[in-house]
């Protein structure tokens, strides 16, 4: 089926549901009763979401979970994600019980400096560009007053604007590359505002300054943030890795392998990155966070030395096992959808009203834990077992079991393999 509309965005949400069910989904009672079932009965907070983007027709459900008992430096969290794949909450959870217990999760914010670029086209002479920027350079600043006072008042804003010149890349191709400083704002609004006035200032001021003409090709700011960086570690005595018959120094030896070989080799640098991202993008989307922005940003921080490499690194110095990772997160706790969505503001509530920076750190432990869950399974047990036990649910209700068939099945694998297969069997003995 296909259909093309003009003018839809200005149709009641009722008309785009009917003409959606209409056209696309062979105009079914139930695919409509689907769609509307999802509809929150309190209108008001109904409208709220409506309104967070055009052409809303429902509400698209994750599950809100939470992985209690992190020790980040010393403070204890119970860490909110939003995320729809079954073992990764499972799996955070039992990395902070057992890095609880080895002396818990260390933090650190290295930096937070935030990346705006105008990129613009110039046919001219260099050094007359580089004397009129300089000499303008006062005046951008001084032109997003409006903008920045606020920002300003609080202890952020602009920290520098550099002229780039980046010509032997491109053709007559420059950039106003600026830094700022968004304190607990993820600041994406606060820099494109600052890069547009820049642009503006520097286009008009050109026309006066300037023998050739400037073209502004567009103003925007950076998801790539290799100054917003933090630091993330947890370390214990080698033998204290004893777990599930395995002595601490073979499993030790066995995770820093697998480490290794992320390191050095991008088809499974990739995967692993992408456990990693598990734990992330679950605290960021429940945080009411930017997980593009950071996904897009955390994965060129990944391949910045030219080769697709492990976000984490591991080591044994010693009898000491140490298992890190650095990465770039531009977060915000004020702004954007925080004080928004009402389960974006209890989310935060449970992990005490963080600044951008604890934010930072709660997140980067949330990647490390779930890389150190899947590393570990994956080197003793292997990824089915835990993966399949939480999968067993969705396989249920796939068949639609009863509540009474559930717990019989649940029961059943608790001393069994969980196929797919194996459900099924066990699904049609129970039938019979
Ligand atoms: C699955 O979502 C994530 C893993 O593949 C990560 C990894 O292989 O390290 C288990």
């Amino acid at each position: 089926m296909s259909a093309t509309i003009s003018g839809f965005s200005k149709l009641s949400k009722s008309e785009k549901i009917d003409w959606i069910v209409t056209n696309y989904l062979s105009n079914s009672e139930a695919a409509k009763q689907t769609i509307t079932q999802y509809f929150n009965a309190d209108n008001k907070l109904q409208q709220l979401h409506d309104e967070f983007i055009e052409n809303t027709i429902s509400n698209y459900y994750l599950p809100l979970g939470v992985a209690p008992n992190f020790d980040i430096n010393g403070k204890t969290y119970a860490i909110p994600m939003a995320i729809e794949e079954s073992s990764v909450v499972a799996a955070a959870s039992n990395a902070a019980k057992f890095w609880m217990k080895r002396g818990g999760f260390k933090a650190e914010v290295l930096s937070t400096t935030k990346i705006g670029q105008v990129h613009f086209m110039f046919d001219g002479d260099f050094e007359e560009l580089k004397l009129y920027f300089n000499s303008i350079k006062p005046k951008l600043i001084a032109d997003t007053k409006a903008i920045t006072a606020n920002m300003e008042k609080r202890g952020g804003g602009i920290l520098d604007i550099e002229l780039r010149n980046k010509t032997e890349d491109l053709d007559n191709y420059y950039q106003l590359h600026a830094t700022f400083e968004t304190l607990d704002a993820m600041g994406a609004n606060f820099i494109n505002s600052c890069l547009e006035q820049f642009a503006k200032t520097f286009k008009a001021e050109a026309e006066k300054h300037l023998n050739t003409p400037i073209e502004i090709v567009m103003s925007i700011l950076s998801n790539y943030v290799p100054d917003c960086l933090v630091r993330v570690e947890v370390s214990c005595n080698v033998e204290d890795l004893k777990d599930k018959g395995i002595s601490g120094k073979a499993f030790a030896e066995k995770f820093v392998r697998a480490v290794n070989i992320a390191e050095v080799e991008p088809h499974r640098a990739v995967t692993h990155n992408k456990g990693i991202m598990n734990g992330i993008d679950a605290v960021v989307l429940a945080t009411g966070n930017d997980f593009r922005a950071v996904e897009a940003g955390v994965h060129a921080f990944a391949v910045k030395n030219g080769k697709y490499t492990s976000l984490t690194h591991a080591k044994i110095e010693g009898d000491v096992f140490t298992f890190w990772m650095e990465i770039p997160l531009a977060l915000g706790t004020v702004g954007g959808l925080t004080g928004l969505h009402p389960l974006v503001k209890i989310a935060l509530q449970i992990l005490g009203q963080p600044s951008a920076k604890e934010l930072m750190q709660i997140v980067a432990v949330a990647g490390l834990a779930q890389n150190f869950a899947a590393l570990r399974s994956l080197t003793t047990t292997g990824i089915q077992e835990g993966h399949m036990k939480m999968h067993l649910m969705n396989i249920l209700n796939q068949f639609e079991a009863t509540n009474t068939e559930k717990d019989s099945i649940v029961n059943h694998f608790k001393t069994n393999t969980v196929t797919h297969s194996a459900v099924v069997t066990e699904i049609e003995k129970l039938r019979q």
